[in-house]
């Protein structure tokens, strides 16, 4: 049987684990056994008991490293205190899956590689419709929406929801959400059930329509965003001019905000700066911005990580790991995509690595001791692989099956986009 080994996180703010007791089966079924070091499921609320009732075994941490597979969420690149300690314990040939912020430390990638094992990113994971039930990144930012808008809740002087009370009538909050991605729709979702008043912004003008039916207002800029949005479903990033003026639209906006939550994300690049001190200087005292692009610098000027700032009486909050402190559901969820990814790497009990797979193909980064994604060597200044040989061209090449698959992969992503909001609303 394939040996899956779920370390205790090393990180000192991580409190998930990497596949949770009720994955336990799933996998055992498709001849994945699964070995757990004691303990690491307790800081989200899996105990050593439920793993073994599920038919894991608890195993010494030293032993989990003669598995096939490694399961973490943070390995190293996402695990920059201590994601080095595992660094000489991977071997040739073991294969590693977890989080390792391929694009912002594409280094570690290397180090992992250099152990001959194979490392598998997570974060690489393709945003088509296949790949949904393993996409990490959504699910994460689905429970940092939520809890952005919770942590927003209580710092506020106010209550989100409008009372008509013996006491007087309370106006409800204003709440602004700028980028309405994965975090953005479950922040307005949230938001709305608290009873704010949301208003909401993104330059992908496809988001109107999952705003409104949300409840939330989109809020009109007049920017030309033009084609706004890549391939893969992800923001592209504007020129530095589109910024300025963007900030200087969205200032009258935050002013009139009680709170502002902002997502705005570029994969691999730093977060566009959309709000100026200047502008936090045009909020109401009491006001609060949490800002969950602080990790890649942020999209408010004054936020700093994992760091309660005040300024002109508002409060800025820059938390960097929000799933991390609701680690039950957040494990639930990135346990079920794991054994998502697992079920499709592993065909009649072995690793079957078909780079055909568009899902193995991205994710698959660093293999044999060569850093393979593209855009990695890029970012680190590596000559790009050599393309292999073309298959022989087929006889007729535009054939019907090939124009299907064609037009799927633009369905995968605007079907994407609809699934987002539903899964928000609901
Ligand atoms: P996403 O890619 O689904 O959404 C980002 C959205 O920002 C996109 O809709 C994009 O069009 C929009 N955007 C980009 N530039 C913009 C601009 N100039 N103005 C307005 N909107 C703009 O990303 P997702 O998954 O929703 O994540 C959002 C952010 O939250 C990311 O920075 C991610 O790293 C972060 N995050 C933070 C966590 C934390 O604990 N702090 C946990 C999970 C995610």
């Amino acid at each position: 049987m394939m040996k899956v080994a779920v370390l205790k996180e090393t990180c000192p703010t991580e409190q998930r684990v990497a596949l949770v007791p009720a994955n336990v089966p799933q996998l055992a079924k498709a001849g994945i056994e699964v070995v757990v070091e004691g303990g690491a499921g307790e800081a989200a609320g899996f105990l050593d008991a439920q793993y073994v009732e599920k038919g894991a075994k608890i195993v010494a941490r030293d032993e989990l490293f003669s598995a096939d597979i490694i399961a973490q969420v943070r390995t190293l690149g996402a695990n920059k205190d201590s994601g080095r300690d595992d660094l000489g314990k991977f071997r040739n040939g073991q294969i590693v899956v977890g989080m390792c912020d391929p694009l912002g430390e594409p280094g570690s990638a290397v180090e992992i590689g250099e152990t001959g094992a194979s490392l598998f990113a997570l974060e690489m994971i393709p945003r088509i419709t296949r790949a949904q039930s393993m996409d990490v990144l959504s699910s994460m930012a689905t429970i940092a929406g939520y809890r952005a808008v919770l942590l927003a809740a209580i710092e506020l002087p106010k209550i989100f929801p409008m009372l008509m009370t013996a006491a007087g009538t309370l106006t409800p909050a204003r709440v602004f959400i700028v980028g309405v991605g994965v975090a953005g729709l479950q922040a307005i979702a949230t938001a709305k059930r608290l009873g704010g008043v949301v208003h909401a912004y993104d330059v992908r003008p496809a988001c109107r329509e999952q705003v409104e039916s949300l409840g939330g207002k989109f809020v009109e800029l007049e920017l030309q965003a033009g084609e706004a949005e890549d391939k893969g479903g992800y923001a592209k990033a504007m020129g530095e001019e589109f910024y300025r003026k963007q900030r200087e639209l969205m200032a009258s906006v935050v002013a009139e905000s009680d709170v502002v939550i902002t997502t705005a994300a570029i994969p691999g690049k730093q977060s566009p700066l959309l709000i100026t001190a200047d502008a936090v200087k045009g909020m109401a005292p009491g006001g609060v911005i949490v800002d969950l692009a602080t990790e890649r610098g942020g999209n408010c000027e004054l936020s700093q990580a994992d760091t309660r700032v005040v300024e002109h009486g508002v409060t800025i909050l820059g938390p960097t790991n929000l799933p991390s402190e609701i680690p039950n559901h957040a494990s639930q969820m990135y346990s079920n995509n794991v054994t998502k990814f697992l079920l499709n790497l592993i065909k009649d009990g072995n690793v079957e690595l078909n780079l055909e797979d568009e899902i193995i193909r991205d994710t698959l980064v660093a293999h044999e001791g060569q850093l393979l994604n593209a855009r990695m060597r890029d970012i680190l200044g590596m000559e790009p692989l050599p393309v292999p040989e073309p298959m022989p061209e087929p006889e007729e090449t535009d054939s019907p099956s090939q124009d299907a698959e064609a037009n799927s992969t633009d369905t995968d992503v605007d079907d994407d986009s609809g699934e987002k909001a539903k899964e928000a609303d609901e």
